[in-house]
């Protein structure tokens, strides 16, 4: 989509205009509406008697002097309430509107917009970040419609010239951020068949060449001479080899900087191993990878912002399948710390793999470390659908990732790592269990798990995405992957720490 800046003067050319309007406004003052002849006057009015102004509510209204003219009016709520989130929102549902009248153009009155707390500027980057992800529908596999597929090709955002260049720079932040998130989601939605290991490396670097950011892929031959015995441990049931794919971009003035390292769980699919999952919960398992694609599409994002910073992604990219050659319940894989890992469960297979990319990421001497995980069918129990859980034993850490990530749009919240927990996960045979004994505390337990491989990191957190894979109706999006943690991780790069 393309997201342009026009003078306020522009409007009348324009064939669609979105209005937003608040609980109890008087639309009549508004002053698009005063513009209008007396008989589009008298018409609009007439049908805005019956509109109330609720969060997201809509109306469309076709001029009678000229129809081919829309006025496209969208409830905001009530006023004291408009806030970051309800901008998110609100910006949504313009494009679902849109796209369902299909309305290819139209014009936003940018001030009408801004949210308190936000400058402008970042409020229109909001809105043009959140269109392009409500203009995201995942139809790779579908035959194209014959009137092609709804989506809006043009926004237009109307302003003052003195706002133009804060505007447009913002637009294309917005537009790069939404881009990235739905490549994410991309990654995510395309079946595990047609997204292993190799084939995620491949994208990864296709993407990050097209982005300005440096690919490698550490093979299963590099993993074994490394002694990454816990990824390959995983591997070991599937035919598809497990790849280590490391994204790294540095902008020319921070290459000497120590990196942020971003690593993202890239099962391409969980069957469950040995512990088989059944049928019902293993159909969404080829978004298991999502950790890692958010990472891939952060990286690239934070590459083609060229953010002043110096950022390393790490997604081990395995298989998760039942076989004969399968790592068993019981089995003690030696991880590339030296630390041996009980395998309780086979279908805890996400952390097992994080602790070897854990280790290799210490090579880069990171400033701070963020994981990000399909980690536990737990989290949503504890969380629903609105907030992936963020764990870290670093309470200032916390603070300032819960910040940054309701600003990002990617909403966090804790869950403790006291020390208590740790004996739940202390090993008989090996040194630590790769599951808890009970279903207690699962999200936790995976936390803590994580954390033994952690330590030596100044900074870490550890972002259980499972709760947020995938879009929930009230998100005003398509189906499928969200593309959960890519703002989030774009965001965190942009704040530094
Ligand atoms: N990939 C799953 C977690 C998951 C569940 C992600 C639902 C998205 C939606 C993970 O590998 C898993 O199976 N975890 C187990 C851990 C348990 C065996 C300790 C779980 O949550 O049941
Ligand atoms: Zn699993
Ligand atoms: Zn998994």
């Amino acid at each position: 989509m393309k997201h342009s800046f026009a003078l306020l003067s522009a409007q009348k050319k324009i064939p669609c205009l979105v209005v937003p309007s608040y609980k109890g406004d008087s639309l009549k003052r508004h002053s698009f509406i005063a513009s209008l002849s007396d008989i589009d006057r008298a018409y609009a009015l007439g049908s805005l008697s019956r509109f109330s102004g609720e969060t997201l509510e809509t109306l469309l209204l076709f001029l009678p002097s000229d129809p081919a003219i829309a006025l496209l009016i969208v409830g905001l709520g009530e006023k004291s309430k408009w806030n970051n989130r309800t901008l998110v929102k609100a910006s949504r549902k313009v494009i679902s509107a849109l796209k369902q009248a299909r309305i290819k153009k139209a014009g936003l009155l940018c001030a009408d917009w801004s949210v308190s707390g936000l400058t402008l500027e970042r409020a229109l980057e909001v809105f043009s970040s959140n269109a392009e992800l409500a203009d995201y529908e995942f139809n790779r596999y579908k035959e194209k419609p014959k009137d092609g597929w709804p989506s809006v090709d043009e926004l237009i955002y109307l302003a003052p010239q003195s706002n133009a260049a804060k505007i447009k720079s913002a637009l294309q932040t917005g537009f790069t951020i939404g881009q990235y998130t739905n490549l994410a989601r991309d990654l995510a939605n395309t079946p595990g068949g047609d997204m292993t290991p190799k084939i995620l490396a491949s994208e990864a670097k296709r993407q990050a060449e097209k982005a300005g950011a440096r690919v490698t892929v550490l093979t299963e031959a590099d993993m074994k001479k490394r002694g990454m015995g816990a990824i390959l441990g995983v591997s070991k049931g599937s035919k598809e080899p497990a790849q280590l794919i490391v994204i790294e971009y540095a902008h020319p003035s921070a290459k000497k900087q120590k990196p942020l390292v971003y690593i993202g769980k890239g099962i391409t699919f969980d069957s469950g191993g040995l512990h088989l999952k059944p049928s019902s919960s293993m159909d969404e398992m080829h978004m298991d990878m999502s950790g890692g694609a958010a990472v891939v599409g952060a990286v690239c994002a934070i590459s083609k912002l060229a953010l002043k910073t110096r950022v390393i992604g790490i997604v081990p990219a395995v298989e998760n399948m039942p076989s004969g050659e399968s790592f068993r319940p019981g089995d003690v894989l030696v991880s590339l710390s030296g630390k041996t890992i009980e395998v309780v469960s086979p279908d805890a297979e996400g952390r097992v793999v994080l602790a070897d990319a854990f280790t290799f990421a210490e090579d880069f001497s990171p400033r701070m470390v963020v994981d990000l995980a399909t980690l536990t069918g737990a989290v949503t129990v504890a969380l629903g659908h609105h907030a992936s859980a963020l764990l870290t034993p670093d309470e200032a850490f916390a603070k300032h990732l819960q910040l940054v990530a309701e600003q990002s749009g990617d909403y966090l919240w804790p869950l403790p790592m006291w020390e208590e927990y740790e004996q739940d996960i202390r090993g008989a045979v090996g040194d630590i269990l790769n599951a808890g004994k009970n279903r207690e505390a699962g999200t936790i337990n995976g936390g803590m798990f994580l954390y033994q491989f952690a330590k030596k990191f100044p900074k870490w957190a550890h972002i259980d995405i499972a709760s947020t894979m995938t879009t929930s109706t009230d998100q005003v999006l398509a189906k499928g992957a969200s593309g959960s943690g890519v703002r989030l991780l774009i965001e965190l790069a942009r704040q530094g720490s």
